[in-house]
């Protein structure tokens, strides 16, 4: 399968360049930036591109495998990236007297080229391209027309000061500076804005110039056919083995639990799910559904409401709270994984997606951000199994949206595939202080009864992340002739790309309304429902 192969120096932009090139048509793998290519398999890949980066080209042990230059593959370098091919080849970097960061205008002189010999690269390069960019003429060149400008998206404190030799400039950022440079001979070019940036004008022509005109890649990659291919990785990769997947309910878990029930015999497939009492109304029971909708034949649930209740008994701190829970988890799962006694030689399925192994700085080098990492639990279970190369994780290259259209592909149920994110910790962070059976029961109707009407009201789908959260606090109401103290209810709604950072979600007044009378007049216990209209930084999307 042809691939574009993705250096990755760090930048928080790197996982788009993969994505967008996988719009494109095109399979595309990031690695990290200190990679060694003579390990890598390069029998399919069509072309290199180096990704942008925090750090500054002469940074301390800041380098790239030479070998990029002389396997002669393509090569494309995106901010950084460019910096990198231009310090490494023999060209200046130095740092700008202000940082540029944000939509800045690009004149591209295409001109100029008509007039030289261009390589066949390069004449490619500029095919794909609209041709009502190009400037009118380089020779009077008195006037810039506007008209051809077009707005790229730029974020570097350093800049071009000399290209390297051999390399031609032919975009032009309104502040001066080099913005896009091709080699004469060779098929390298070099963009110092970022074309992935959704606020960057004809990044995907740019792109798509590169991947198709240069790399001579022909697209039609899609999630169908990587479908074929992952199963047929699944089906070599167990063999006659047992896989054991361990599920949480959430989307990326169950997409990898149909995703081997389509590939593999339903004997082989072991599920495990621990129901903690935490989780949200009905969740086990949706769950069990789904699954034995899919075929599943051994799937155990585990009911561990009790152990869970009683050693959160009296605990209030959060942290407290989800090391109590990490830890039972672990015994129980390991307790119940041994109780089930699967062949010596099984394999532990999981759901891990791409953005996981950047986020826990696993998979895509050191320089890569590491940005969450409460929120895998450890499990010794599984770090032995890797060890043993005994762990299966076919969601691994995928984001969470692909892993979404694969979960639609294999046929999971709609309402598992968009469902919004839930922490491992369940309801114990959104009960704030000490957890309790009753605290449990009353949170899950009301919360259940905000979802439903989110989604009645047509709102769910706009919204990364809804919950209810129940306060430690009651207030005064009136029921009837009554004063009653009922608990205080805060709702939630963000919307967000990642849950790095969130916004409120802009309620529509009178959908909030109704849905808090409904609350309040069905939800015995709760007195009083205020609505959250914190973002995140500062605040976090759960309230402990
Ligand atoms: P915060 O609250 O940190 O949440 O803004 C960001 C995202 O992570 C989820 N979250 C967790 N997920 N274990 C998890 O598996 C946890 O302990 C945990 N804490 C927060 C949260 O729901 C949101 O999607």
């Amino acid at each position: 399968m042809e691939k574009i192969l993705i250096f990755d120096f760090g930048s928080q932009t790197t996982a788009l360049i993969g994505r967008r090139i996988r719009e494109l048509g095109v399979y595309s793998e990031i690695i990290p930036g200190d990679s060694d290519l003579a390990a890598v398999d390069l029998n399919d890949v069509k072309g290199l591109i180096l990704s942008g980066s925090p750090e500054s080209v002469y940074a301390n042990g800041a380098s790239v495998d030479q070998s990029v230059y002389t396997r002669g593959l393509p090569l494309l370098g995106i901010c950084y990236g460019l910096q990198r091919m231009t310090a490494d080849l023999g060209g200046v970097v130095a740092p700008l007297p202000k940082r540029e960061y944000g939509p800045v205008s690009v004149t591209l002189i295409g001109e100029t080229l008509l007039h030289r010999e261009m390589s066949p690269a390069v004449a490619a390069f500029f095919a794909r391209l609209p041709q009502s960019l190009f400037q009118p003429s380089l020779f009077q060149p008195t006037e810039v027309n506007p008209d051809r400008a077009f707005t790229v998206w730029m974020s570097h404190g350093d800049t071009l000061t000399t290209l390297a030799p051999g390399f031609v400039q032919c975009g032009t950022s309104e502040t001066g500076y080099p913005a896009i440079v091709y080699h004469r001979e060779k098929p390298w070019f070099g963009f110092q804005f970022h074309p992935e940036a959704t606020h960057c004008e004809y990044g995907a022509e740019l792109l798509g110039a590169f991947v198709f005109g240069v790399c001579g890649a022909k697209g039609g990659w899609s999630m169908e056919n990587y479908l074929g291919e992952l199963r047929e990785q699944v089906r070599l990769k167990a063999g006659n083995r047992t896989v054991l997947l361990l599920i949480s309910g959430g989307v990326d878990s169950s997409v990898t639990a149909a995703l081997l029930l389509k590939s593999l015999p339903a004997d082989a497939v072991h599920l495990m799910y621990v129901d903690t009492g935490l989780m949200r109304k009905n969740e086990t029971e949706e769950v069990e559904a789904a699954l034995e909708k899919l075929g599943a034949k051994h799937l155990h649930i585990i009911r561990a409401e009790d152990a869970f209740l009683a050693a959160l008994a009296g605990k209030e701190q959060p942290e407290e709270k989800r090391k109590i829970i990490g830890d039972l988890f672990i015994t129980i799962q390991e307790r119940e994984v041994a109780r089930l006694n699967l062949p010596l030689d099984y394999l532990l399925a999981q759901g891990t997606l791409y953005t996981d192994l950047i986020e826990s700085g696993k998979g895509v080098g050191e320089k890569a951000r590491v940005i969450k990492s409460h929120h895998n639990v450890a499990s010794p279970l599984v770090a032995a199994l890797r060890r043993e190369g005994r762990i299966i994780e076919p969601l691994e290259k995928l984001y969470k949206d692909e892993a979404r259209a694969l979960g639609r592909l294999v046929s999971l149920d709609e309402t598992i595939i968009g469902r919004h994110p839930f922490p491992g910790p369940g309801l114990a962070v959104r009960i704030l202080g000490a957890v309790t059976k009753e605290k449990c029961a009353i949170l899950r109707e009301a919360d259940a009864l905000y979802i439903g009407e989110l989604r009645k009201h047509g709102l769910y789908d706009q919204i990364w992340q809804a919950f209810a959260v129940l306060l430690p606090v009651r207030s005064v109401g009136v029921a009837g002739d009554e004063r009653r103290y009922g608990y205080v209810l805060a709702l939630r709604a963000v919307t967000s790309a990642d849950g790095m950072t969130a916004d409120v979600f802009p309620f529509p007044p009178k959908d909030l309304l109704e849905i808090a009378a409904l609350i309040t007049n069905t939800v015995r216990d709760i007195g009083r429902v205020t609505y959250d209209i914190s973002s995140k930084p500062p605040a976090t999307i759960e309230w402990e």
